[in-house]
């Protein structure tokens, strides 16, 4: 058996947390072989509900569940952790953008940048999840000088699953017999859910379904639908985020499988002419824990205007919060 994983979550209470945590504690995220501990972090006055939670996750008797520990502070919650899932942030309500929710979470998103510096493991992997993800990964990663910004990470897994369910009951395929499809920029409406290297059973998506119904029914469909979610429920995504965070994890430590593609949102190196020092996703492959920019994808001209548009997003972003960013060090190259 091997040694347990310190995985520390925030926004523990929460309603993806509640779909997360017992699908980390059965195995899902890091394999049947691997005992986790949880860290658990909320808000001081939701403190009373975590404790109910971990009650049930005691209750589950998972084999694989070492410990729970419960924290009102992020400071503690980090001590030692090998994986950081950065859910809590503040939420989005019906009609809200995200860039509505730059600043306060700007102010959020430093402290726990500068927690996972002083606290956690020198090699940990950090999930952002909490919107606007992109940018908060950002502000994260620059608020930890010690900790390389590969290190860091924001889910654009929510869309890539989104494009493969959706595009599977378009065309009857099974999910699983879907390929490469690739989410470009922002996790947010002007990112670009790109088809045109994805298959089903090896053969080309574009061949087979209309390219019309591609650019004004798909493409709107993938990038609203957090929205169209809160619309209808009220509240987020939840489970379905939930499974986004463990694929995300779960490729990005046991790997991709051979051929396939996966979308994380990631810091812009200039790969594909996307400006550096912006959290972008890109087309990667994961192999024992690093993640590798797919290279060498035909960009045509309609697709490069796409992912410019949600460049200029999170270009305007980084702008927004520049203010508070502190100055860039040697490591955050
Ligand atoms: C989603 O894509 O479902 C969420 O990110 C929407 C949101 O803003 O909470």
């Amino acid at each position: 058996m091997r040694r347990p994983v310190r995985i520390a979550v925030t926004g523990a209470a929460g309603a993806i947390s509640n779909n997360l945590l017992f699908k980390i504690a059965s195995g899902e995220m890091f394999g049947k072989d691997q005992p986790v501990i949880l860290q658990l972090i909320e808000m001081p006055d939701r403190m009373e509900a975590l404790r109910g939670l971990a009650m049930e996750l005691e209750d589950c008797a998972y084999p694989l569940l070492h410990t729970i520990t419960l924290h009102d502070n992020v400071e503690d919650g980090f001590d030692n952790v090998h994986y950081a899932l950065l859910i809590g942030a503040r939420p989005r309500g019906p009609g809200m953008e995200r860039s509505d929710l730059l600043e306060s979470n700007a102010e959020i998103f430093t402290r726990q940048g500068q927690a996972l510096n002083n606290h956690a493991n020198r090699d940990v992997k950090v999930l952002v999840v909490g919107n606007p993800a992109n940018t908060n990964a950002l502000i994260a990663s620059r608020n930890a000088p010690k900790l390389s910004p590969s290190q860091f990470t924001a889910l654009t897994r929510l869309d890539h699953n989104r494009a493969k369910g959706i595009l599977a009951n378009h065309t009857g395929a099974n999910p699983r017999n879907i390929s490469r499809v690739v989410i470009w920029g922002n996790h947010s409406t002007t990112q670009f859910p790109d088809l045109h290297q994805a298959t089903v059973l090896d053969e080309p998506v574009m061949e087979q379904i209309d390219e019309r119904w591609y650019r004004e029914v798909f493409i709107p469909k993938i990038q609203t639908r957090g929205g169209e979610i809160i619309a209808a429920r009220g509240v987020s995504s939840a489970a379905s985020a939930a499974q986004a965070v463990v694929d995300h994890m779960h490729d990005w430590m046991l790997g991709t499988q051979p051929g396939e593609i996966v979308s994380m949102g990631i810091l812009s190196d200039g790969s594909y002419g996307i400006e550096k020092g912006i959290f972008y996703s890109f087309p990667v492959r994961c192999d024992y824990g690093r993640y590798q920019i797919v290279r060498g994808l035909d960009i045509s001209d309609w697709s490069r205007e796409m992912m410019k548009v949600t460049e200029a997003e999170l270009l305007e972003e980084k702008a927004a919060v520049n203010h508070l960013l502190p100055p860039e060090t040697e490591a955050s190259h």
